[in-house]
């Protein structure tokens, strides 16, 4: 079956993740992502800002036996604070949690300056993956911020694609994969 955008965006960073490495789930939520993640790597940071995160996520890790992510109670743009390794890979859920207050959204400015960091501390061959959900109030101003960003970034440093659904209704959301050339 045709890989959904979801299946692509944790295959891309299978990829080259190992056990030593270190990655980031910049928008942690109900925490799939992170379990993804610590399965794969050596530590995974998470962030979020809602606590109700960082409680559900920490179930779920606990229910997996996965005991290698830190959880950190704060805004993706303040990841210079917390994480002083290069990073492997990253990835981005942006808009809101499902099942909370669904006005807690990713924001076009602190989404960008989380890129900007991670992209900085990316490694060679680095990936980092975005999965653009833009059907909310919000949703269409920070879609076009992140796809300006991502158009005009550097061809000589940065590989970038985009892998989206053609025919499908109600605004889905669709997947921004990037690699670290040099
Ligand atoms: C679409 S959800 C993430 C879903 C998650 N990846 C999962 O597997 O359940 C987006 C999340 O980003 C969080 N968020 C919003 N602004 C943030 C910020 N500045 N830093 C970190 N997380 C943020 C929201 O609280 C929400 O939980």
């Amino acid at each position: 079956m045709i890989k959904r955008p979801i299946t692509l965006s944790h295959d891309f960073l299978a990829e080259v993740i190992d056990k030593k490495s270190i990655v980031v789930d910049a928008t942690m939520g109900n925490g799939h992502d992170t379990a993804f993640l610590a399965k794969k790597a050596g530590k995974v940071y998470a962030f979020d800002i809602q606590k109700q995160a960082l409680d559900k996520t920490s179930q779920l890790l606990e229910s997996q036996g996965l005991t290698n992510a830190e959880l950190i109670l704060d805004g993706h743009e303040t990841l210079d604070h917390y994480v002083d390794e290069p990073i492997t890979a990253a990835i981005f859920n942006l808009g809101y949690l499902p099942s909370a207050d669904k006005s807690l959204i990713t924001k076009p400015s602190t989404t960008l300056e989380a890129l900007t960091k991670i992209l900085e501390r990316l490694v060679v061959g680095g990936r980092v993956s975005l999965m653009v959900y833009h059907g909310h109030a919000g949703g269409a101003i920070e879609k076009e911020k992140v796809l300006a960003f991502v158009e005009n970034l550097s061809q000589e440093d940065f590989a970038t694609m985009l892998y989206q659904p053609l025919n499908q209704v109600n605004t889905p959301p669709f997947l921004i994969m990037i690699e670290k050339l040099r």
